[in-house]
């Protein structure tokens, strides 16, 4: 597709891409697993810069849930090891196309060292002005949901709410999304047709995208094509059709 013919189209403010198929694009290739999050990873650097491009305002990646730490300890502990390689190795580029990183996930889970980089990260790109790139590490829907009601729960204990007046935003005020656009697409690469636990309360109104690609393989085109049909969405959210 032609830049104008995209551009003339609706771009979703808020993208979401559950970066799944890692290993089976390894395997198919006759390597490891961690030869796929490797391509994974450096994945995630082309198409920030490519949402960047169409102007989508803010990409969440699904890069680890919490469910994954029920993989073998080799491969959890090779993905502990991609924050730090993404500090290393994404910098220049990010710093060129001005994007911002911040990071959504539980903080109890991972060790210092990450907490640490990813702290880095965030404060470092903290006044960027480009796309916002939400890095969903050690992320799960559950775990964040459970937190807002501990959070909601506390303050009721201690006077300074009253359960009578808890409204949904009280909730969509502390999720770890607070401060991003609502979320318009949800993209799911590798031929799976399930959520796996990400973005569940926000993904209530959010157009679903399925395609079969491996996301190692997933280019700007195939985004481009998420966006062409996000564009032939009837978008009604309960109502009519205008
Ligand atoms: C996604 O790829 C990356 C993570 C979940 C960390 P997978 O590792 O799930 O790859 P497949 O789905 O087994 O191919
Ligand atoms: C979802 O993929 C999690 C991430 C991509 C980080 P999984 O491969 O873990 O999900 P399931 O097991 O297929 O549901
Ligand atoms: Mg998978």
């Amino acid at each position: 597709m032609k830049k104008n013919q995209i551009e003339n189209l609706n771009i979703p403010k808020h993208v979401a891409i559950i970066l799944d198929g890692n290993g089976r694009w390894a395997a198919k290739r006759h390597m490891p697993r961690t030869f796929g999050h490797q391509a994974g990873v450096e994945n995630i650097r082309k198409i920030t810069l490519a949402a960047s491009e169409l102007g989508i305002k803010a990409l969440s990646v699904y890069a680890f849930s919490t469910e994954n730490w029920s993989r073998p300890k080799d491969e959890v502990d090779f993905l502990m090891k991609l924050p730090g390689e993404f500090e290393k190795k994404f910098k220049d580029d990010f710093k060129d196309y001005d994007v911002k990183v911040v990071f959504s996930g539980r903080k109890s889970h991972l060790n210092p060292e990450n907490l640490d980089i990813l702290e880095r990260i965030m404060k470092n790109t903290a006044d960027r002005k480009g796309i916002v790139l939400n890095i969903c590490f050690d992320y799960g829907s559950h775990a964040e949901i459970t937190e807002a009601v501990k959070a909601i729960a506390t303050e009721v204990l201690n006077g300074q709410l009253k359960p009578e007046n808890i409204v949904a935003d009280d909730i969509e005020k502390r999720l770890y999304t607070k401060d991003l656009p609502k979320l318009d697409l949800l993209i799911r690469p590798s031929g799976e047709v399930r959520l796996s636990n990400f973005l569940l309360w926000q993904a209530a109104y959010a157009e679903l995208y399925f395609c079969k690609t491996y996301w190692p393989a997933f280019t700007k085109k195939d985004l481009e094509n998420a966006i062409i049909e996000f564009n032939k969405r009837d978008r009604r959210f309960g109502g009519l059709k205008k």
